[in-house]
């Protein structure tokens, strides 16, 4: 597969333009309303854009006063110990157990051992996004991904493909393309076709389009990619193109702050439906979810119960619950703690409650606090679902509590 670029791969030029007619007329759609639209009384979000390297800022919602009655919460997470002999999470989850890695995480003994243990999926944490995979003269490099793969491989877990577009990474080389050598359009696709080539058979879903969905909910992000193949077109044509390269992945749309904001929410599931109208292989619905331990609780179980609505496979795909980032200061951490284990279980619970074609897999995005982004950002945070020494935190244990059932 060496020697793949923008420039030459298996795209045949403009071949796909007339592949691609749109049903629906092309042109800038504007997301319509649905009845989701609703107004929120949740708490806000803990991912106010500025932490997430693209500038962006949303005005922020009113907290929820006081603390709310935790009755809607997971009964499994309220003050049980942790057993000793906790079993892992995937020999009692009935459907795949994912956590994100770095390829550097694999050469830690200890990660790697928990890693066996406790999943049977990986999601490549940055090594498959084009900041690590196109080089700046475009040509494409694949050492880190292809050891995640081959580790995953060895251990028998999936792989999640993550991702191939994303608004917020628009490499040099795409911004610098050379027009008199291949059209835009042609590099976009070679991209897809060489990633989603290369991994076939090996992965058994891709993030195809990441947050595509404006930080208010209010339409679609703008983009390198937006302004070049049009709004809603590029999308469609990144799950063509994925569909051509991988006939059997689960090719899925993933979202952040979906349980925040209903209308946000409401705009992923228009944008999910129209593309499933135009003939786009869309086949799967991601919920990123990186929530605060103070999200009221029924709002991650509301969230859960719209997206299936669509009947489409769900993956809660970057499970990750903050202290630090939880709004109410008036919490003690112990309380924080207490919480963070009831979203956990919320969580795990609304996902079993699905029908099981609907659980395509629950990703952790960071198995130990200390691998987490979000300790990377604030050291004080301890978001994961087992210590730093790899020991099982409450929300480890309200997770095999809801996956036991
Ligand atoms: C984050 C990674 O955790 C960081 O290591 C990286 O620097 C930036 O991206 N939504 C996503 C993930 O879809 O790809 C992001 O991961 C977290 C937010």
């Amino acid at each position: 597969m060496g020697g793949d670029s923008l420039y030459s791969s298996p795209v045949k030029r403009g071949r796909w333009r007339d592949a691609n007619t749109h049903r629906d007329g092309g042109g800038v759609p504007t997301p319509t309303s649905s009845p989701l639209d609703a107004p929120s009384t949740a708490s806000r979000s803990p991912f106010p854009v500025a932490l997430r390297s693209t500038g962006e800022e949303i005005s922020r919602r009113t907290v929820l006063a006081g603390a709310l009655a935790l009755s809607a919460c997971g009964p499994k997470a309220q003050g049980q110990p942790i057993p000793a002999d906790l079993p892992p999470l995937k020999a009692v989850a009935p459907f795949r157990v994912g956590a994100c890695v770095q390829a550097l995480h694999l050469d830690d003994p200890a990660l790697a051992g928990l890693l066996a243990r406790e999943v049977s999926q990986l999601t490549p944490e940055w090594q498959m996004k084009m900041e690590y995979i196109v080089q700046p003269d475009g040509s494409f490099h694949f050492e880190a991904p292809d050891r995640i793969a081959a580790f995953a491989r060895a251990h028998g877990m999936g792989l999640l493909g993550h991702t191939l577009v994303w608004y917020a990474q628009a490499p040099e080389a795409f911004q610098r393309l050379d027009e008199n050598r291949i059209g835009f359009a042609d590099a976009y696709r070679n991209y897809i076709l060489a990633v989603a080539g290369r991994y076939r058979g090996q992965v058994v879903g891709w993030d195809v389009v990441n947050e595509a969905v404006a930080e208010d909910g209010d339409g679609w992000r703008d983009s390198l990619w937006a302004q070049r193949l049009g709004a809603f077109e590029h999308i469609a044509l990144a799950y063509r193109t994925a569909r051509e390269a991988d006939p059997q992945a689960t090719l899925l749309l993933n979202d952040y702050n979906l349980e925040y904001y209903p209308r946000k929410r409401a705009t992923f599931l228009n944008l999910a439906e129209r593309l499933l109208a135009s003939g786009a292989p869309l086949t799967g619905l991601g919920t990123q979810m990186h929530v605060a331990a103070d999200i009221a609780p029924g709002e991650i179980t509301r969230m859960i119960r719209d997206l299936a609505g669509l009947g489409l496979p769900i993956h809660v795909s970057e499970l990750d619950v903050s202290l630090t980032r939880a709004e109410n200061k008036l919490l003690s951490r112990t309380e924080l703690q207490r919480r963070q284990a009831a979203v956990y279980a919320e969580t795990a619970e609304a996902f079993m409650a699905l029908p099981e074609r609907q659980r395509f897999a629950f990703t952790l995005w960071g198995l130990r606090d200390r691998d987490s982004w979000l300790t990377a950002e604030n050291a004080a945070d301890a978001p994961a679902a087992f210590d730093n020494a790899g020991r099982p935190k409450a929300g480890a244990a309200a997770l095999v509590g809801a996956f036991r059932g």
